[in-house]
């Protein structure tokens, strides 16, 4: 089987992330297959979860917190911890409206605000919006392209089930205690909303762990800290357990040119292709030439879109 033909296959997942370092093309590569996804048939949400959203900019289109149709089969949505948290704030403030007397409610506000402002909160809130993306509460998709910040950020978003597990396990053993109840207790709402949480967080890690599911592309350029970069994050993803859909060499230069500054830098960047062939020898490898110009607008797109799943091959 080509290369080519695995990036086909991803496409029948229901989630896919791409990471890489900053700048090394994961919003373009996102796009793109986010794309070639749309024009097979699938119905696509492209989300972005990079602070620096840029999906709006190469789709020349307004982008917000909720999804928008870009294109026939294809919706973009971009994702920030700040407006999440603010949502979830009000959201729970509703839940709560009414229920106690005006003074309980002024200090349980008070309370909700501190806890909104701790460090950690807007991360959890972004957690927990990719959580229920991941489980497919949006029946509308069949599948999701993640768009992630830079490595770190996204492989701790992918521990973040783990860890909050064993944190709702410990809070609710100490709710059982406190009333000497059972752990499947249907009468206390505190514990039916943990239990519920606990089987969201599982399903969550679940679907984030089977390689039927959910596959992790990482993004690289043929240059040395982009390597050491992607060599440490497929050891993470690893011990994670998520699996490695494979690398896109992203931006490799034309094999040859008049040009004697680009026959240098491609003289030394075939030193670190080889380097990519060598250490990474075991994954799939996709290679994306540089293109003339930046990636922009739905044309370009669509030209790297059938560089990296051509046409049939879904
Ligand atoms: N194959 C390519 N050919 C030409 N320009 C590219 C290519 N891939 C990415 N770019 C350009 O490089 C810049 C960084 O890409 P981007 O996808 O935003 O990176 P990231 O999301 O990893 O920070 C953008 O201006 C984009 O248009
Ligand atoms: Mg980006």
């Amino acid at each position: 089987m080509t290369q080519m033909t695995q990036m086909g296959r991803l496409l029948e997942k229901k989630v896919l992330f791409f990471g890489g370092k900053g700048g090394v093309g994961k919003t373009t590569c996102a796009s793109a297959t986010a794309l070639a996804a749309s024009h097979a048939g699938k119905r696509v949400l492209l989300v972005s979860t990079d602070p620096a959203h840029s999906t709006s900019d190469i789709f020349e289109r307004e982008i917000g917190p909720e999804p928008v149709e870009l294109l026939p089969n294809l919706w973009g949505l971009e994702i920030d911890g700040a407006i999440e948290s603010k949502r979830y704030v009000a959201n729970v403030k509703q839940q709560i409206q009414g229920l106690f007397g005006d003074h309980i409610m002024k200090e349980a506000n008070k309370q909700i605000d501190l806890a909104a402002s701790m460090p950690g909160a807007e991360e959890m809130a972004l957690f927990d919006r990719m959580g229920g993306l991941i489980r497919g509460e949006d029946t509308r998709f069949d599948l999701i392209v993640f768009d992630t910040a830079p490595t770190g950020h996204t492989l701790r978003l992918i521990r973040m089930p783990e860890l909050m597990e064993a944190w709702i396990r410990a809070l609710s053993r100490s709710r059982q205690a406190m009333l000497g109840i059972e752990q499947d207790d249907k009468t206390d709402p505190v514990m039916i909303s943990l239990t519920g949480r606990l089987e969201g967080l599982r399903e969550f890690r679940a679907r984030l762990l089977s390689p039927r599911v959910s596959a992790f592309l990482l993004v690289l350029v043929a240059e040395r800290l982009p390597i050491e970069e992607t060599a440490r994050a497929i050891e993470q993803l690893d011990e994670a357990g998520v699996s490695l859909g494979g690398l896109i060499v992203n931006r490799i230069l034309p094999e040859s040119s008049p040009d004697p500054f680009l026959q240098s830098r491609h003289a030394q960047e075939v030193v670190y292709l080889n380097e990519i062939d060598r250490r990474f020898a075991k994954h799939t490898r996709v290679r994306v030439p540089q293109l003339p110009s930046d990636v922009h607008g739905i044309k370009t797109l669509q030209t790297l879109a059938e560089i990296l799943v051509p046409n049939g091959d879904a």
